[in-house]
């Protein structure tokens, strides 16, 4: 498998539990490396274009509204099979159906609040890292 990276967030839900290094740890267990990282507030608009791609959809308002009520973990993760092993790690966006042991699974609540974001493929990973950061801030390791 090649070597990929992925853009991940630590939504407020899970910011605001103080599970950050938890997760952290899922990430470095399960065999990826933060490569770039940052604590951020998000404004409306960046939420708004962050997830633009959903604008139709019924839950667009209140998935905005969620994701600008407390600061977010962005970060940077680097690995074989980064986009595909971090959702694996995440598990199912409905935390009910999440596979015991994943991230959604023990820190997330519902749907709405369900603690991480990750890139869907390397296409949208590149273009996401490149929303939040700037090539001078993602690291070689
Ligand atoms: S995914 O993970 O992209 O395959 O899931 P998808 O179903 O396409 O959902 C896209 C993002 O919208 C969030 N979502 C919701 N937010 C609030 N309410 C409801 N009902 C809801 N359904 C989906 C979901 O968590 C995805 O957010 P991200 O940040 O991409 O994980």
């Amino acid at each position: 498998m090649a070597l990929e990276r992925t853009l991940s967030i630590i939504k407020p839900d899970a910011v605001a539990k103080n599970v950050i290094g938890e997760i952290y740890s899922r990430f470095e267990k399960g065999g990826l490396k933060v490569v770039a990282s940052k604590m951020k507030h998000l404004s409306r608009s960046e939420a708004e274009g962050f997830y633009a791609v959903h604008r139709e959809r019924p839950f667009f308002g209140a998935l905005v509204e969620f994701m600008i009520s407390g600061p977010v973990m962005v970060q940077v993760l680097e690995g074989e099979g980064a986009v595909s092993k971090n959702r694996e790690l995440m598990g199912a966006t409905n935390p009910k159906e999440a596979a015991a042991g994943t991230i959604r699974a023990d820190f997330a609540d519902s749907i709405d609040a369900n603690a991480v974001h990750g890139s869907d493929s390397l296409e949208n990973a590149a273009i996401e890292i490149a929303y939040f950061f700037a090539s001078t801030e993602v690291f070689a390791r």
